[in-house]
């Protein structure tokens, strides 16, 4: 049955491996066997990502908000012939902003790199070069944000639901073309960005965050198995869904 729950011959692009959540992705898709192609901007944490791979990986440092150098990655990428079996597109910003503070410069940038930038890829990923005659499985990062309200998230969660959302649509776009598209809503995970939130300033601010998760915070590998899974071919019904993986947060 374990042996079912694996990524061998398959090569699975994640974005934001450089850190966080897709660095961990990178680590367990690789333990699961795959070919890994590591996509993020700070060359440095890319190659600390690699050095931690079980199998073969390669990083690209893009800036995916600069169509440009996506498509120069991309296009050497088709070149070569290489085929993707899954992407992880983990790469994302956060900010904690009040409502009386929000304009609309603080709007662009967030949902840039979080809906933009995915989607623009998500083009390049499902054309037809790129996408094995067995298809393809796009997994986004969405968040608990996208489908439920927390104070001064208005920013995060706009564009949190907004990639849900076009999940679904690229999920029955895609259908006949065998290319599964489906999201992951986490509850806070420990890792660099939660690191840097509001809530963890402080002691009594982080314990509040953690009271809201039934069974305390996650770990980026908690995410990341849920990835796999989507990516693999037991999944292979599964198209167009949200998996929450956040310890019980929306539960409540
Ligand atoms: N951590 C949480 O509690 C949590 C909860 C729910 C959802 N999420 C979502 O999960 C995803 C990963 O979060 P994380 O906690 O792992 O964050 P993280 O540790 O801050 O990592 C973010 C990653 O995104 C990359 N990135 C950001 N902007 C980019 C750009 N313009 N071009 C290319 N790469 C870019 C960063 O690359 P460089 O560092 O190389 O620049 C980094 O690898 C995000 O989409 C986040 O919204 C996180």
């Amino acid at each position: 049955m374990a042996d079912k729950f694996n990524l061998k011959e398959k090569t699975i692009l994640i974005t934001g491996a450089s850190s966080g959540i897709g660095r961990s992705c990178a680590i367990e898709c690789s333990r699961a066997g795959a070919t890994v192609l590591a996509f993020g901007r700070n060359e440095d944490r890319l190659q600390e990502t690699l050095d931690k791979l079980h199998t073969r990986g390669r990083y690209f440092s893009v800036d995916l908000n600069d169509t440009e150098t996506v498509d120069q990655t991309m296009k050497s990428l088709e070149e070569e012939g290489t085929t993707i079996d899954g992407v992880i597109f983990s790469a994302g910003i956060s900010t904690t902003l009040p409502l009386r503070m929000i304009t609309p410069d603080k709007i662009q940038p967030i949902f840039d790199t979080n809906v933009s930038s995915a989607i623009y890829l998500a083009k390049w990923v499902t054309r037809k070069k790129f996408v094995p005659k067995n298809g393809s499985s796009l997994v986004f990062l969405s968040s608990v944000m996208g489908s439920v309200g927390e104070s001064g998230k208005t920013i995060y969660s706009l564009s949190k639901g907004a990639i849900l959302a076009a999940s679904r649509s690229m999920a029955v776009e895609l259908a006949s073309k065998k290319i599964r598209v489906n999201c992951i809503s986490p509850g806070v995970v420990e890792t660099p960005m939660s690191d840097g939130a509001v809530y963890s300033r402080n002691e009594e601010a982080r314990k509040k965050i953690e009271d809201l998760h039934p069974l305390g915070l996650g770990d980026p590998e908690d995410v990341a198995n849920a990835a796999i899974y989507l990516l693999c071919d037991v999944a292979k019904w599964v198209t167009g869904t949200n998996l929450f993986v956040d310890g019980g947060y929306t539960a409540k």
